[in-house]
């Protein structure tokens, strides 16, 4: 039999040939891309929050994809890093998609002079960079504003629009985030034919990190798959690569990843793996694929996050996966007792485990993001 590609995609930022169970979001972005290209209005921001792996990433590059192909638009894309100001980058990506813009339908005299500068002076964008670097000290705000409104301008004579999509978000820092807010909040009242969509884990929703402009938004908090939708995803990619999936295989698969999107790619691989020479995907390739899985899963994430974690942080983490497998809720104040300190001790602990996404919070309860990380922990 011959060789066909593996069709699950176990890696950050791969977009899954299933997206399944976002239909509502999907919906959303359509509606935001729409205002802009048909209405000529700057839509409200979209924001999506919600803990490591469950597709946030792929969701921005999905809407990029659907106003590239729809409406012929650029997407602008920046990631925020920790403790590292974006609005450099900001401002370069812009600047690269006005030149872009420019490019494409050129006035004669504007194409010469941007050829000139770009390939004939090699160092002018060193330079550029340098007096960017050196805003930075004070208030970078003033450089983005005309670079925004360059671009709206340059959009607007095109009958055109762009998506500004910005990943990990909620690792901003509050100042710079309001200030890019308050510029795209100008840029509502000018009808700047831009989409904006913002993507981080959960502390984005904070009130240290949200700001007015984005409570307005559209927000979606993205959490795991339904059972049908982790079926779904599950069985479309085999079956549309020609291997089908058998109900029980897919099932037993199901009940493994617990819906979380990260582990349904990678179950699904391990099962299109041990199925390799046949035509379909049987209940024993699946039961091959659980160890295979799960290894990975526990290489991966579970060890990756535990070896990153400060003693304090482990001993926190510990804590919640005994009180977890004791029966009771996890909550500051019973991780707190098992710890015996007070839930105030132990506040910036738990802080930094939530803004790490490797805890999440639901109502007051706590819980290990990536499912099984409980069972890893307690079997150390
Ligand atoms: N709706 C979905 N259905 C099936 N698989 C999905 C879905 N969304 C994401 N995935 C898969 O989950 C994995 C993680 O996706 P992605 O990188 O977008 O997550 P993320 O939320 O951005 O994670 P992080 O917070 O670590 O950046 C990828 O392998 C992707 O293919
Ligand atoms: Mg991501």
């Amino acid at each position: 039999m011959s060789r066909v590609e593996n069709p699950y995609r176990p890696g950050f930022n791969e977009i899954p040939k299933e997206l399944a169970g976002r239909d509502d979001v999907l919906e959303d972005l359509r509606d935001a891309i729409e205002v802009a290209a048909l209405d000529g209005r700057m839509p409200r921001p979209t924001l999506l929050v919600g803990a490591r792996g469950v597709g946030k990433t792929v969701l921005l590059a999905e809407a990029g994809s659907i106003a590239g192909s729809r409406f012929g638009w650029p997407r602008i894309q920046i990631e925020m890093r920790p403790e590292t100001a974006f609005t450099p980058d900001l401002i370069d990506a812009v600047e690269r998609t006005c030149n872009l813009l420019q490019d494409a339908r050129p006035r004669k005299r504007m194409r010469a002079e941007t050829v000139t500068v770009r390939a004939g002076l090699p160092g002018v964008g060193g330079e550029v960079r340098f007096a960017r670097q050196a805003d930075l000290a004070g208030d970078p705000t003033p450089t983005l504003r005309p670079a925004l409104a360059e671009l709206a301008g340059l959009l607007i004579q095109r009958e055109s629009g762009a998506i500004l999509t910005v990943d990990e978000a909620h690792l901003a820092k509050r100042a710079e985030l309001a200030a890019l807010a308050a510029l795209l909040q100008e840029g509502t009242g000018d009808r700047w034919p831009l989409v904006v969509v913002f993507a981080g884990l959960l502390p984005m929703r904070s009130p240290d990190h949200s700001v007015t402009y984005f409570e307005r938004g559209s927000w979606h908090e993205l959490g795991l798959l339904g059972r049908q939708d982790t079926l779904r995803a599950l069985r479309r990619p085999a079956e549309d690569a020609g291997r089908p999936m058998d109900d029980d295989a897919a099932e037993l698969l199901a009940d493994a990843c617990g819906g979380y999107p990260y582990a349904v790619q990678l179950y699904g691989h391990h099962a299109w793996r041990a199925s390799a020479d046949q035509d379909r995907i049987e209940i024993a390739a699946a039961q091959a694929a659980l160890p295979r899985a799960q290894r990975e899963l526990e290489r991966g994430l579970y060890a990756a996050r535990w070896t990153a974690a400060s003693p304090a942080q482990k001993r926190y983490l510990l804590a919640v996966a005994a009180v977890t497998a004791s029966g009771s809720p996890a909550t500051a104040r019973t991780v707190a007792e098992e710890l015996g300190r007070q839930p105030k001790q132990l506040s910036t602990v738990r802080d930094s485990l939530l803004k790490q996404g490797t805890l999440t919070v639901e109502g007051d309860e706590l819980r290990f993001t990536i499912p099984g990380m409980s069972a890893y922990l307690l079997a150390l």
